[in-house]
C-alpha cells in the first residue's frame, strides 16, 4: 500500500487537508442525507434498552470519546462513562452486562484499549469499536465495528482520524437519540442536515492556513501555553494542548475555562499565551469574563471564535481567529481544524520532526 505526501511537506499537513473529504465519506456511511435519517446499523445492543454506555480509549481517541459523552447525554439522554483505557481496567467500576461498551482507536491495536475491551467482554457486555483499521485486533474482538473512513493516517499526531471519530460519534448520538425517543423525526432530520454541512465548513476553515501560520510564528516564541474552553470546547482545549506538546514540544495544558480560577490562573503572566476556544454560544459571556481575568494579569489571548469583534470591545487579544458560524453539533469537528493547524505550523516553525515526533509511536502496543 503506497501512501505519499503529494505536494505537502508532511503527512500531517496532507492529513489535515484531507479532512473535508474523509469526514464526508464517514458521515455518509452513517447518515442518509437524502432522507435526513440515520442509517440502520446492525448493533448487538439496543440504544433504547441500555442504561449507560461505557467509552474508553487512549490519547486523542479518548478526547473524541469525551466529546461523544456530551453528545450522547445531550441528544440521546444516555448517560456515558468515559475513561482513559489504562485507568478503566483497574478502577474496579461496577459493570452491567445489560449495558454496552464502546472503544475508540485509530489503529485498533492500542494495548490498553484492547485490554479494556477484553475486560468488558468478561463482564458480559456488548461491545462496539470505532476503528480506522478494519482488520485490526480491536475490530476483530468487538461485536460491531463502526469504521471511521479516514484512510491510512501516517502522521503520529492524529488529525483526520480524530475528526472522523467525532463524525461517527455525532451520527451515533443522533441514532441513539432517535432510538430512545429523545428526539422526533423532524429533529433527526434537522441534525442530519446540520451534520451534512461539516465538509463544506471544514473546507472554508482550511483556507485560514496562511493566517494561522503567521500566528504560529508568534506562538513558537513561548515556553508554555494554556488552552481554555467550555462544554465540548473543553475536551478540544485538551486536544489542542496535546497536539501542541506532541509535535512542537512546547509545554501546554488544556483546562475547562471555569477551572481557571482554581489553579492555572496562578501561572498567568505576560509570558503565558492563552488560547481560548469560544464560539458565540449561550456560555460565551462566561468565557469572556475568564478572558478578562487572563488579560488583567498580562496573559496574551488568542481567541478562536465565530464572530469578528465578538470580544474585542471588552478584552484585548493578541489575535482572533474567526471561523464561520457553525451549527452546534458540528462545532467540535470544525473547531478541531484551527487547533491542529496551529500545532502543525508551530512545529514546522520550531523545526521538529512533525510526522515522527521524538519518543512517540503511532500505535502503542505495550501497556
Ligand atoms: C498514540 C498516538 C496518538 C493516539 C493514541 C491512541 O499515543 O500517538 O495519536 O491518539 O496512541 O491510538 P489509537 O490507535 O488507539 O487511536
Amino acid at each position: 500500500y503506497m501512501v505519499d505526501k503529494g505536494n505537502h511537506r508532511h503527512f500531517m499537513e496532507k492529513e489535515i487537508h484531507e479532512q473535508p473529504e474523509v469526514i464526508s465519506h464517514t458521515l455518509a456511511h452513517y447518515l442518509d442525507f437524502t432522507n435526513g435519517t440515520c442509517r440502520q446499523l446492525d448493533l448487538p445492543f439496543d440504544f433504547a434498552a441500555i442504561n449507560r454506555l461505557a467509552i474508553s480509549a487512549c490519547g486523542t481517541a479518548y478526547l473524541a470519546g469525551l466529546i461523544g459523552k456530551y453528545w450522547f447525554e445531550r441528544h440521546a439522554r444516555l448517560p456515558v462513562d468515559i475513561d482513559i483505557a489504562s485507568e478503566f481496567r483497574y478502577r474496579e467500576m461496577p459493570l452491567s452486562k445489560d449495558d454496552a461498551a464502546l472503544f475508540i482507536s485509530q489503529s485498533g491495536e492500542t494495548a490498553d484499549t484492547l485490554a479494556s475491551l477484553r475486560y468488558c467482554r468478561k463482564a458480559g457486555m456488548k461491545i462496539g469499536a470505532v476503528v480506522n483499521v478494519r482488520e485490526s485486533t480491536i475490530a476483530r474482538e468487538s461485536d460491531v465495528t463502526l469504521p471511521t473512513l479516514a484512510g491510512p493516517e501516517i502522521g503520529v499526531a492524529s488529525t483526520k482520524a480524530f475528526t472522523c471519530q467525532l463524525s461517527v460519534l455525532a451520527a451515533l448520538s443522533v441514532r441513539a437519540a432517535r432510538a430512545r425517543g429523545a428526539i422526533s423525526a423532524e429533529q433527526e432530520k434537522a441534525l442530519v442536515r446540520q451534520l451534512s454541512e461539516a465538509p463544506r465548513l471544514a473546507t472554508q476553515v482550511l483556507k485560514l492556513d496562511t493566517e494561522i501560520e503567521k500566528l504560529a510564528r508568534e506562538l513558537g516564541k513561548y515556553k508554555h501555553v494554556l488552552y481554555l474552553g467550555r462544554d465540548t470546547n473543553f475536551p478540544l482545549a485538551m486536544e489542542g494542548a496535546l497536539k501542541l506538546k506532541e509535535i512542537s514540544y512546547i509545554h501546554a495544558e488544556g483546562y475547562a475555562a471555569g477551572e481557571l480560577k482554581h489553579g492555572p490562573i496562578a501561572l498567568i503572566d505576560e509570558k503565558m499565551p492563552v488560547i481560548v476556544i469560544a464560539p458565540h454560544d449561550r456560555i460565551f459571556e462566561k468565557t469572556v469574563s475568564n478572558m478578562q481575568e487572563v488579560a488583567a494579569r498580562g496573559g496574551k489571548i488568542i481567541l478562536i471564535t465565530d464572530r469578528e469583534g465578538a470580544a474585542r470591545s471588552t478584552v484585548d487579544t493578541l489575535a482572533t481567529i474567526v471561523l464561520p458560524d457553525v451549527p452546534d453539533i458540528i462545532s467540535p469537528i470544525i473547531y478541531a481544524l484551527p487547533i491542529q493547524m496551529l500545532a502543525y505550523y508551530t512545529a514546522v516553525f520550531m523545526g521538529t520532526d512533525v510526522d515522527q515526533p521524538r519518543n512517540l509511536a503511532k500505535s502503542v502496543t505495550v501497556e
